[in-house]
């Protein structure tokens, strides 16, 4: 295959308006075998527009299974000649990337800009907190701060001391692993809780899934959450490749079905469920917005008979909600009766103990008095016995006397 030297070469050629000095290369460069020269010359062939014949190179030296760098070479040239850049017109981030070439070094794929603007924009000019995980020179926080203005918060996060020098010293940059939890939690609890978090770190998959299983519920309300490089998940390099087991676009497909956890059965999961309110993936990124969810329920309007009401209907209808009030207000009347009547029974109760109580001590005279009374009558008693028997001996003697 054409070394980089040749390819940059054959697409200088089709930049500059001599196709013919690239068909030329192409047909007779010893670089190539047979089978590459055939893949090569078909898209020069089939068309005389340089966006699209850069592009066909492109998809042909993939097909060929040569190194990516070449194909993205060719597609970074489709990009330029065809209309790409008219379309990012309008597009501020990445505005301000095509004006910072001579700044600190910046690095991303051009079609990320688009899919920040779509989820960042709402952000912008605002008081927020934004963590960026992985800043390696500081080209990105300084764009960071230009977009989302001088009220922002940026807090970043690298495992290379490096980067804390090499970023502007505005920025606070923590230096540390993005797969040890305690220390993601302890940046959070520190800055936080942020709006929003960029996970431009490593981008392995452990790093990329415990990244955002930390972070993600210690996002504010209302925040977003974005992976970058998210194609790391399909390269062998980074043990990914397609439905394998691990991956953080596995770990991703997952959070489709919990954001869909209402509809089966069980309990809802209180974060990826209840908190994920959307989940959107790009080519390489992938976007979570949390927001706290009410529950799903289903609605139901625009039937035909809203236009014809029947009046019957209408009566009636206000017949029940009539009903429905006076039962209400005859319910809220009985409660506070029975409340009232609660209260006069407690106070009668209070006064009956307290006047219970000032009876105690004249109960007790009375029991001591009746007590004294009794003892007098027993005494009395004793005396008129002894009254009795004595008159009846008087009797008697009396009548012995006679005789
Ligand atoms: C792709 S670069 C970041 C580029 C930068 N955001 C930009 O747009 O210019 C990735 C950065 O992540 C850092 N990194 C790699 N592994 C990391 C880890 N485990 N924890 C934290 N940062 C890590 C690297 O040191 C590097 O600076």
């Amino acid at each position: 295959m054409f070394s980089a030297e040749s390819l940059g070469s054959l697409l200088l050629a089709l930049a500059t308006g001599f196709p013919d000095r690239a068909k030329n290369m192409v047909q007779t460069s010893d670089e190539l075998t047979e089978e590459e020269r055939g893949l090569l010359w078909a898209p020069l062939a089939c068309t005389d527009d340089p966006a699209k014949q850069a592009r066909g190179l492109g998809d042909a030296i993939r097909k060929g299974g040569t190194n990516d760098f070449s194909a993205n070479e060719c597609y970074r040239a489709a990009f330029y000649l065809g209309h790409g850049v008219d379309e990012l017109r309008d597009d501020p981030l990445f505005g301000y990337f095509s004006s910072h070439r001579a700044g600190r070094v910046l690095d991303k794929w051009v079609h990320y800009f688009p899919i920040y603007s779509r989820h960042l924009a709402p952000y912008r000019g605002r008081p927020i907190r934004v963590l960026e995980i992985g800043t390696y020179r500081g080209g990105s926080l300084d764009m960071w701060r230009w977009y989302f203005g001088p009220q922002v918060t940026l807090v970043g996060i690298d495992i290379d001391e490096d980067a804390k020098a090499a970023a502007d010293p505005r920025h606070v940059v923590e230096i540390g692993d993005q797969t040890d939890a305690d220390f993601l939690r302890r940046v959070a609890e520190e800055h936080g809780p942020f709006d929003v978090i960029i996970d431009d770190g490593g981008h392995g998959m452990q790093q990329q899934i415990v990244t955002a299983e930390t972070l993600f519920p210690l996002l504010a309300d209302g925040g977003v959450f974005l992976v970058e490089d998210c194609h790391t998940s399909y390269w062998d390099s980074y043990e990914g490749g397609r439905n394998r087991p691990g991956t953080f676009m596995e770990w991703a497909k997952q959070r489709l079905d919990d954001v869909n956890g209402f509809h089966q059965p069980g309990p809802v999961d209180p974060v990826w469920t209840g908190q994920l309110d959307g989940l959107h993936c790009y080519d390489s990124v992938v976007v979570l917005d949390k927001k706290t969810r009410f529950a799903p329920f289903a609605e139901q309007v625009g039937h035909a008979e809203f236009l014809t009401y029947p009046r019957a209907a209408a009566g009636m209808f206000s017949e029940l909600l009539a009903t429905r009030d006076a039962a209400r207000a005859e319910r809220d009347r009985l409660r506070r009766t029975l409340e009232e009547k609660e209260g006069a029974r407690d106070e009668e109760l209070r006064l009956l103990r307290a006047e219970l109580a000032s009876l105690r001590p004249k109960n007790a005279q009375l029991d001591s008095r009746l007590t004294q009374l009794k003892d007098e009558l027993d005494n009395a008693r004793i005396s008129l016995r002894r009254v009795r028997r004595n008159q009846a001996t008087g009797r008697w003697l009396r009548r012995s006397g006679d005789l």
